[in-house]
């Protein structure tokens, strides 16, 4: 099983990417580390706690992390995630507490005992993994992959260049693209292939157990931004979720190795992932770059693993 630590911004596809992965056996998730993006420090922390609760997972760690970007004051997309960041279905109020430290440290210990190198999994900002790597140096050969949403080649969701989570935190970004670990970006250029229709919410629906149930309620609420004629989608884009499905079916995946570095100064392009293609400068990828998804296999890897909480 691959060791995983899932750093997050609960948020609706964040939560379904967390179902997603206790639903894998493939997977160990070794703990739950939250980061400030869709919604304030202290709601996605709570919001990580309601899921865990959810799927009776209290054994799986979690802690809070980072209140606000590296250098920035923090963005939230309450717009698209509601007033709790979790918006939609009825979810139970946690049933147990945070560790007493922080994510930072939490992510540090959890690396220190693995006897293998661990995956991190950042679904939001990249600001904890950012402070884990400033602050324990020491631990990068702990790290196998960071496997992150975040970025596009193409568009950007939040500004015209930029994708919401690089832009919240660029310095952040920037340090993670530039450490030299292993890096899988899962951007817009394969997240908004990743849509989910009417008819795979239904689908979802009709497994009919109390989890697919909630998860078919977060994409009902998910679906309402998303509906804007302005995206051009058809369903919502499934964001988060690709990172997981990237670590057990990366089958379903096109992937390209390529330099990409993070623009923090530009005028119009601060938070954008510039990702060299062509390999135009020659220097040596960083990352590798998912651009394309085999879509009904993602929906049907989501359907069947839902089955697992019959
Ligand atoms: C990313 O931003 C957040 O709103 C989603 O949870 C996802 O991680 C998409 O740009
Ligand atoms: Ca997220």
């Amino acid at each position: 099983r691959t060791p995983i630590i899932l750093d997050c911004d609960p948020g609706h596809d964040d939560a379904i990417a967390l179902i997603l992965a206790l639903a894998c056996p493939e997977l160990e998730p070794l703990a739950v580390t939250t980061s400030a993006g869709n919604q304030t420090p202290d709601k996605t922390l709570n919001n990580a706690l309601r899921v865990l609760t959810l799927l009776q997972r209290s054994d799986i760690p979690v802690a809070g992390g980072a209140i606000k970007p590296l250098a920035r004051e923090l963005i939230i997309a309450d717009n698209v995630h509601g007033e709790s960041g979790l918006d939609g279905p009825k979810l139970p109020d946690p049933g147990f507490a945070p560790q007493p430290i922080n994510a930072v440290e939490l992510m540090a210990d959890k690396l220190r005992a693995s006897p293998v190198a661990v995956t991190l999994v950042p679904t939001g900002p990249l600001t904890n993994i950012a402070l884990l790597l400033a602050n324990h140096p020491d631990l990068h050969s702990k790290i196998e992959r960071i496997v992150l949403m975040g970025g596009a080649a193409s568009m950007g969701n939040w500004t015209p260049a930029a994708e919401f989570n690089i832009y919240v935190d660029p310095e952040a970004a920037d340090m993670v693209f530039k450490s030299g670990i292993p890096i899988t970006m899962c951007g817009l250029d394969v997240t908004h292939e990743a849509q989910i229709m009417d008819e795979d919410i239904e689908r979802i629906r009709a497994i009919g157990n109390p989890i697919s149930n909630v998860v078919a309620e977060l994409l009902d609420f998910f679906m309402i931004y998303h509906r804007d004629p302005k995206w051009g989608f058809t369903g919502a884009p499934l964001h988060d979720p690709c990172t997981i499905a990237w670590l057990v079916a990366p089958e379903l995946f096109n992937t390209k190795a390529c330099w990409v570095g993070v623009e923090t100064q530009g005028e119009h392009t601060q938070g954008m992932t510039v990702v060299d293609y062509y390999d135009l400068t020659g220097k040596p990828a960083n990352t590798l770059v998912a651009m394309g998804l085999n879509r009904q296999g993602f929906v049907d890897l989501l359907a069947e693993r839902l089955s697992f909480y019959n």
